[in-house]
């Protein structure tokens, strides 16, 4: 069985992508789940605020305007003391991708260009085989306009796009009113890759402590139909690769984003539920089904439901109706 995948232009060994989480915080993450066979580790990302709290703090230090390093140090002795995030991040780049034998992507979350985007060719340098946008922006303000939303994506993947040779891939949010013209507007403006979608954590209002509740959560399989049909929508319709993101449990989760047309399929919440091991089991199930379904390679099967192009309005509109129909006709049932 040939399981042998295309990514962002990298060859890669199978489609299953480690997506970025606190597993792979650390070198032995990264070879844990390297060893567990998937095919490439996004790191988790680095914020564009400890970018720019370093950037300041190396700026003030510089016009502290002592001799020595050391010296300078004392104007600033709680700051020097902690290792900044950057600088450890930079370090783990380095050290991981000498570590294993699949790609390492590192991930870079912001919203606004400037300065620390050129962070990204330190990265580069460091060893990163591609570099992930997380780019996250809850537009508090609510007279700021979509247009401006989405031009803040493309102009944090150009101004990427300049610094860096290595591919860089955009991880979306699916809060677009229209995610399709978003996805074709980063692939035109460069972008080697897209992820669908990312998975916010979104804090709640915890009525007996009176305060705020900040989790993570882990997704449910359930979550992956919208990245599922966004992906049979834009496959076939974009130069960029398409990773899918969300609600991959087990194999037949994996079998269906394939089906639908992602080039790659990431997973995090199942990992970190049953251990990194968990994506051997998910790459056996993988094999098990392609063997029982009578495909031999990956391009057997990738696509097979996607949505044609001249289909996808009447396709989206018709399978909705139908099943409302269908649902009704058998007295409600869901
Ligand atoms: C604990 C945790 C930490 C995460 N950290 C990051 C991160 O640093 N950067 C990022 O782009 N996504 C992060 N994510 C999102 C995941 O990479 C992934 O896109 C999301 O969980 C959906 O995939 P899943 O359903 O397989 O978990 C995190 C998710 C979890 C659960």
């Amino acid at each position: 069985m040939d399981l042998s995948a295309r990514y962002l232009g990298l060859n890669l060994r199978n489609p299953l992508v480690a997506s970025a989480s606190p597993l792979a915080s650390t070198v032995d993450g990264v070879k844990r789940l390297a060893g567990a066979g998937v095919a490439a580790v996004v790191l988790p990302s680095l914020f564009e605020e400890e970018v720019r709290r370093q950037a300041a703090q190396d700026a003030a230090l510089a016009q502290a305007g002592t001799e020595s390093f050391a010296e300078s140090l004392s104007y600033f002795p709680e700051e020097a003391g902690a290792e900044p995030g950057p600088r450890q991040y930079l370090s783990l780049v380095e050290r991981a991708a000498a570590a294993v034998d699949v790609p390492v992507i590192a991930s870079l979350n912001g919203v606004t260009t400037g300065g620390w985007t050129d962070y990204a060719s330190a990265l580069e340098q460091a060893g990163a085989a591609a570099i992930e946008l997380n780019i996250y922006h809850l537009p508090a303000d609510p007279l700021t306009s979509g247009r401006d939303v989405e031009q803040r994506h493309i102009d944090v993947l150009t101004t990427v796009k300049a610094v860096v040779g290595v591919p860089v891939a955009v991880k979306l949010s699916p809060y677009f009113s229209s995610v399709g013209e978003v996805a074709v507007r980063l692939d035109r403006a460069g972008a080697d890759g897209l992820v669908l979608f990312n998975r916010f954590m979104q804090p709640d209002i915890d009525p007996e402590s009176l305060g705020v509740t900040a989790a993570f959560g882990l997704s449910s399989p359930a979550e992956g139909r919208l990245p599922r049909a966004w992906i049979a929508l834009l496959a076939g319709r974009l130069k960029a690769s398409l990773a899918a993101s969300t609600g991959v449990e087990d194999a037949a989760d994996v079998a269906a984003y394939l089906l639908a047309g992602a080039d790659v399929v990431m997973t995090t919440s199942a990992l970190l539920r049953h251990g990194p091991e968990h994506a051997t089991a998910l790459l056996d199930g993988l094999t098990a089904w392609m063997a029982r379904k009578g495909f031999h390679t990956l391009n057997d099967l990738r696509g097979k439901l996607a949505i044609p192009a001249d289909h996808a309005e009447a396709r989206e509109r018709a399978s909705y109706v139908s099943t409302l129909w269908a649902a009704d006709r058998d007295g409600g049932s869901w």
